[in-house]
């Protein structure tokens, strides 16, 4: 387990989601909304929300379910998980206290796997993001799918600099201010100019194991939708 990674998050819990909405002018809201559309349509009975944090993905989910199914939420930080748990759709929803490098559950048993804005917080390296997402793969059933909504590379050079410029000017100054963690907002702000371009995660998902991978690009390729299937 990453405690240095895991400490970073027990320190914002409270300003997390509001620094999130502020540096994006909101787009992360409709970003996650988006995702869960797309994920929940997918159907299956049971989901699980990997690195939840402090559950608006996993909430948003939650409210397009169906009521048969069973939803998950896992996380490695107590303090992330607990706000998670606080809101009104936490009682409909399982919150598991677990690093994703070994989730505890039996292989083949989720129809869905999702994971928003935390694939950069676990690409510790390429060959441990792998061996993450092969995790994934091992808990989903056949025929399942795995949703990753996370930043990207623009492929157009001008717009990838100032986003990079705008991740190493705004993101940290204005996430230590809100949150009052430097070190939280120093370490986010260098994931985002090191995280991959859209095509090569689809390499990473194909290496772990996904198949019929594909992506759609948001906001100019800032951010991106992925989705891989288990045959
Ligand atoms: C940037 S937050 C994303 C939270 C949420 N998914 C969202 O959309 O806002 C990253 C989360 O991943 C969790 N995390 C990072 N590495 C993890 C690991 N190895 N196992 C479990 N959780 C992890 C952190 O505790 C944190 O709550």
């Amino acid at each position: 387990m990453n405690k240095g990674i895991q400490k970073l998050f027990s320190e914002v819990p409270n300003t997390y989601e509001l620094v999130n909405h502020l540096l994006t002018f909101g787009l992360d809201i409709a970003w996650r909304k988006k995702t869960a559309k797309i994920a929940s349509e997918l159907g299956g009975k049971r989901w699980i929300d990997v690195c939840c944090g402090t559950g608006e993905m996993v909430a948003y989910l939650s409210q397009l379910a169906k009521d048969d199914t069973q939803i998950f939420a896992a996380d490695f930080s107590l303090p992330m998980l607990s706000k998670a748990f606080l809101k009104p759709e936490g009682k409909h929803i399982k919150f598991v206290l677990s690093d994703i490098k070994k989730l505890p559950f039996d292989d083949n048993i989720f129809d869905l796997i999702t994971i928003s804005f935390a694939t950069r917080n676990i690409n510790l390296n390429r060959d441990i993001l792998i061996q993450s997402f092969s995790e994934f793969y091992r808990i989903l059933k056949q025929g399942g799918s795995f949703i990753n909504l996370e930043t990207s590379q623009p492929s157009l050079s001008l717009i990838r600099k100032l986003f990079h410029f705008y991740a190493k000017l705004f993101v940290k100054p204005i996430g230590s201010f809100v949150s009052g963690s430097k070190a939280s907002y120093t370490y986010l702000s260098k994931t985002i100019p090191k995280f991959y371009f859209a095509e090569e995660l689809v390499d990473i998902m194909r290496i772990a194991g996904f198949n019929e991978i594909h992506y759609q690009k948001l906001f100019l390729g800032i951010s991106a939708i992925h989705q891989g299937f288990k045959s």
